[in-house]
C-alpha cells in the first residue's frame, strides 16, 4: 500500500487545545505544532499538560501513523517559560514545582521517548534550553538550515534543566556538547547537523516537503515492525551485551507474534518465492 503524498491540505483536527495543534492527514502524517508563537513557543503548565493529552490522541487514533513535532510561527521553542514555568510556579511552593516538572517530563522524554509510532521534529526556528529534551526524544530530527540552536541556561543563570543534559549527551559528541552548554552560544542548523543533534538540515523553503517526504515513508512501512527496531535501539544502548540479547530476541519474538500483517512471511515469499522484489534496495510490497 502506497500512501498518498502529504501535503497536509487533506488534514483533520485530532482535537482542540488553547497551547498546541494537532492534526492528521491521508497519509497518516500527524502534525503537532506547539502553538503559543507570541511568546515563541516557550511551554508553559498548560502546554506541558496538553501535550500529554495530545501524544494520547494521536497514540490512540489508527489514522495517524507518524507524528512530526514543530513550532508556530517562527520559532520551533523558546524552552520552558520563563515567568509561567520558572517564576510563578517558583511562587506556589515545592509541590507545585513537583508537578510542574512531572507533567514537562511525563511528555518531554518519557511518553515521547519511547512513543509507539515514528516521530519526527521538524525545527522550523529558534530552539532553546528546554526544548532540546523533545528534540532529542523524537525518533529523527530535520531542521531549517538557519534554525537557531541554543543551550541559553547559562545566559541566565542556571545549568540546564531538567534533563537536556542527559538528552544531549544521547546524541551529541561531548566536546560539542560542553563547548555549547558552557558557552551558551547559539548555533545553526546546518551546525546542528553536523554535530549530528539533527539528521539533517534543509532550506527553510524545502523543510516542511522535506520532512513530510520522510514522514510518508515510514507511514507506508510495517508499523508493528518499526515499534520494535526504535524501541528496541532505544533501550538496548543502555543494556549490557548479554542483557540486550534476551530483550532484544524477545522484543523480535514479540513483534513477529504481534504483527498483523505478517510482514516477515510477505516479505520472504515475495523475495524467495515471487521474485518480485529486494529486500536490500526497499521494504516489500503492502498491497
Ligand atoms: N519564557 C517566557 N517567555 C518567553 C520565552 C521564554 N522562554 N521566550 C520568549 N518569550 C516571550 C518574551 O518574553 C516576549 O513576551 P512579550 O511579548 O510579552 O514581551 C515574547 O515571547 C517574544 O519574545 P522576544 O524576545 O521579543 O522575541 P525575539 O523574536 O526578539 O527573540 C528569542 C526570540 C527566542 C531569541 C528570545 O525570546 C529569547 O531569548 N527567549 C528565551 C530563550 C531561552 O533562554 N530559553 C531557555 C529556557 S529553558
Amino acid at each position: 500500500m502506497t500512501p498518498m503524498p502529504a501535503t497536509g491540505a487533506d488534514a483533520e483536527p485530532l482535537g482542540e487545545w488553547s497551547t498546541v495543534l494537532a492534526e492528521v492527514d491521508g497519509a497518516g502524517v500527524a502534525l503537532v505544532t506547539l502553538n503559543r508563537p507570541d511568546k515563541r513557543n516557550a511551554m508553559n503548565p498548560r502546554l506541558n499538560e496538553e501535550m500529554l493529552d495530545v501524544l494520547d490522541a494521536v497514540e490512540g487514533d489508527p489514522r495517524a501513523r507518524v507524528l512530526v513535532l514543530t513550532g508556530a510561527g517562527d520559532a520551533f521553542s523558546a524552552g520552558m517559560d520563563l515567568k509561567e514555568y520558572f517564576r510563578e510556579v517558583d511562587a506556589g511552593g515545592p509541590i507545585a514545582r513537583i508537578r510542574s516538572r512531572r507533567s514537562s517530563n511525563e511528555w518531554q522524554y518519557r511518553r515521547l521517548m519511547f512513543f509507539p509510532k515514528p516521530t519526527i521534529a521538524m525545527v522550523n526556528g529558534w530552539c532553546f534550553g528546554g526544548a532540546f529534551t523533545p528534540l532529542v526524544a523524537c525518533d529523527l530530527a530535520i531542521a531549517a538550515e538557519d534554525a537557531v540552536f541554543g543551550l541559553s541556561e547559562v545566559n541566565w543563570g542556571i545549568p540546564p534543566g531538567s534533563v537536556v543534559s542527559r538528552a544531549l549527551a544521547e546524541v551529541m559528541p561531548a566536546r560539542d556538547a560542553l563547548y555549547l552548554i558552557m558557552t551558551g552560544k547559539t548555533f545553526t542548523g546546518t551546525e546542528a547537523a553536523a554535530m549530528r543533534l539533527v539528521n539533517e538540515a534543509v532550506p527553510r523553503d524545502r523543510l516542511r516537503a522535506h520532512t513530510f517526504e520522510l514522514a510518508v515513508h515510514l507511514a507506508g512501512m510495517n508499523q508493528t515492525v518499526l515499534e520494535s527496531a526504535k524501541t528496541g535501539f532505544k533501550r538496548a544502548r543502555s543494556m549490557e551485551w548479554e542483557v540486550s540479547e534476551e530483550y532484544l530476541y524477545a522484543k523480535l519474538d514479540q513483534s513477529i507474534a504481534n504483527d498483523p500483517e505478517h510482514g516477515r512471511e510477505q516479505g520472504m515469499r515475495q523475495f524467495l518465492d515471487e521474485k518480485s522484489f529486494r529486500p536490500g534496495l526497499g521494504p516489500y510490497s503492502r498491497a
